[in-house]
């Protein structure tokens, strides 16, 4: 398998050396386009690049990114949007450029328009350089849930009820998580030229263990980045605990 697989202790060394290897990116290619994640996973890896930037060790005055997924019916003000969750965990803090940074937009209502829109967006930008990922407990990656095939390009997904009760937390109710979203699709992620999928936590051990060490199945979306040629895991011991 090429994936290159980085254990840590747990998840503040796992924040940190993914922010180094995006770092890394963006110092050796300055006009890089980077894949951004949401999620709880990567917030750790945004604040050491944030920290990075603060020390004057890294500048985005050139760099473009492209994310993963947004909700379906969110404003772009709504506190539990993507968009805004960026904007509170990254983008605010650096200097990107106000123009470079692109998501779908969930607040847009016709799907099949917004998504082949994005997908031209990212298309146009020739993919992203370094894309980072988390992982759902399903193994999802975006919001491409296990199903029966592939979906290449960006698209609307029905949302899990698995994966409608792992994000609950972040709202009043599980009534008032949306019930779908826009996402990258398999192929839109494939197209990058490396990825970077980030897993913290027992939660994950499952998902982990599935996606990188048994077949590669729609059911299990993340198992398709074992046909990557530039993977790099970034698992801490919890969630590579089912993988020894
Ligand atoms: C969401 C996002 C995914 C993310 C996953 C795991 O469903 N769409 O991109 O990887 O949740 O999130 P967390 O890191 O909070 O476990």
């Amino acid at each position: 398998m090429a994936v290159k697989i980085y254990v840590t202790k747990n998840y503040d060394e796992l924040s940190k050396v993914a922010a180094n290897i995006l770092a890394a990116k963006v110092v050796l290619k300055p006009d890089c386009v980077l894949g951004l994640a949401t999620g709880s996973t990567p917030i750790g890896t945004y604040k050491n690049l944030i920290k990075k930037y603060e020390d004057g060790d890294l500048d985005f005055s050139k760099v473009t990114t492209v994310n993963l997924d947004e909700y379906r019916g969110l404003e772009r003000t709504h506190d539990q949007s993507y968009y805004y969750f960026m904007h509170d965990n990254l983008f605010d803090h650096v200097n990107l450029r106000k123009d470079a940074s692109f998501l779908p937009d969930g607040s847009k209502p016709d799907a099949a328009k917004e998504c082949e829109a994005y997908e031209e967006k990212v298309a146009s930008l020739g993919y992203a350089d370094i894309q980072l990922l988390g992982i759902g407990r399903n193994g999802h990656i975006g919001f491409n849930e296990p199903c029966d095939e592939f979906i290449q390009k960006t698209h609307c997904v029905d949302l899990t009820e698995s994966t409608i009760e792992a994000n609950k937390r972040f709202f009043a109710s599980a009534n008032d998580v949306p019930k779908q979203a826009y996402t990258m699709g398999i192929g839109t992620i494939m197209n990058a030229k490396s990825i970077l999928i980030l897993a913290s936590g027992k939660d994950k051990a499952e998902a982990v263990k599935n996606s990188f060490f048994g077949p590669v199945t729609p059911q299990v979306p993340a198992s398709i980045l074992q046909f990557h040629q530039d993977v790099t895991l970034v698992v801490d011991e919890e969630a590579y605990s089912l993988c020894k």
